[in-house]
């Protein structure tokens, strides 16, 4: 089979479609033919070398997959030919809390990814994909959407609460869609003008252009009569976490999901204790959470939004760094 291997740190040229062997399938394990792969930020990130690399090189890239099961291993139970199924990003987190074992079983990161036309999974790491959606949509949803479900569902923000979600990145548009549907009140912030029609359509309330505003914070506390919102979704982290905690209301949360604004931040440990706030880390979510995640969905039938589908992984990559446009960009296979 071909897959997308890393080879060397820091350039495109370092990543390679190239022949290698097919995967050999255990008892317990199902084969499955990839059919979609979603782009996330860390498959972008282990390329340019913005994410520090926890195996040798080289191996296989691809973090986020759906595809159709072709060879069963004689003692699953749960999966048959023909079946078509998403992966879990961390392979091993089947339910509980995340620990070391756990973290460490990350598709295209700590184990070998999903960028490749077969791969072996144990049949507890792969899920049944929701029947209304594509192969292409249905690859965008252990990462991106998962994190966004994961935070909503367990935040503790209840339906008619304050939610800000920044920017329009893949986590925030699944974020605003998954919001709008548990019956929270939508803050969005962009830097594009032209993000913010896309985000009133999604559902969000009120908007921000952090670039126009860059104390946008102070925006945050204008538009809800100096309340704040109950939860934000910080996925710029670095000087962002400080915004957030005085954008945040009394008891509420700050939800740190990424670090696109630097991975160091200076806060105020004051406005944290004085509001009684939690400030709390996520990394997307256990199969249990997606299996929860997959019937929801199919109970509140929103598609993910989608930015363009290649058949070729160097224009997908291309067009990921320039980020011109929100959505998901995902490589289909034959
Ligand atoms: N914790 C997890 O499980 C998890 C899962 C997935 C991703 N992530 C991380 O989350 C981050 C976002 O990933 P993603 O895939 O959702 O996004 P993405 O597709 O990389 O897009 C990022 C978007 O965020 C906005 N943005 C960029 N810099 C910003 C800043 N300084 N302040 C506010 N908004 C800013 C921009 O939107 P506008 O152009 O509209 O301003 C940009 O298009 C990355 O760091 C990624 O590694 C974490």
């Amino acid at each position: 089979m071909k897959a997308l291997r890393l080879h060397r740190v820091g350039s495109f040229d370092g990543i390679r479609w190239e022949e290698v062997a097919d995967p050999a399938i255990g008892e317990f394990d199902v084969l499955v033919k990839i059919h979609a792969v979603s782009l996330n930020y860390r498959d972008y990130g282990f390329i340019k070398g913005t994410y520090s690399l926890v195996r040798d090189l080289p191996f296989i890239l691809g973090s986020d997959s759906a595809g159709v099961v072709v060879k069963v291993g004689p003692k699953v139970s749960q999966f048959k030919i023909g079946d078509r199924v998403i992966s879990l990003l961390r392979q091993y987190w089947y339910g509980g809390k995340l620990d070391v074992r756990k973290a460490a079983s990350q598709l295209g990161g700590s184990v070998d990814g999903v960028f490749s036309e077969l791969a072996a999974f144990h049949e507890g790491s792969v899920v049944h994909a929701p029947s209304h959606l594509s192969f292409e949509e249905a690859a965008t949803l252990s990462t991106a959407g998962l994190t966004a479900f994961r935070i909503l569902t367990q935040s503790g923000v209840t339906s008619g609460q304050r939610v800000l979600i920044q920017g329009t990145g893949s986590v925030s548009l699944f974020a605003i869609q998954l919001a709008g549907k548990m019956g929270f009140q939508i803050f969005a912030t962009t830097g594009q003008p032209n993000n913010e029609i896309i985000l009133k359509e999604l559902g969000a309330h009120g908007v921000i252009n952090y670039k126009a505003f860059p104390q946008w914070q102070k925006e945050i506390n204008r538009l809800t009569g100096n309340k704040g919102v109950d939860l934000v979704i910080d996925i710029a982290g670095g000087t962002s976490i400080q915004q957030s905690l005085e954008a945040v209301a009394m008891n509420g949360e700050v939800a740190v999901v990424g670090f696109l604004n630097g991975t160091q931040s200076t806060i105020d440990l004051v406005t944290m204790i004085r509001k009684n706030v939690r400030l709390s880390g996520y990394t997307t979510g256990s199969r249990d959470d997606l299996q929860r995640f997959v019937p929801w969905l199919k109970g509140n039938p929103i598609r993910p939004t989608m930015a363009e589908v290649y058949t070729d992984f160097m224009p997908a990559f291309q067009t990921f760094e320039k980020r011109e446009k929100p959505g998901k960009l995902v490589v289909k296979f034959d």
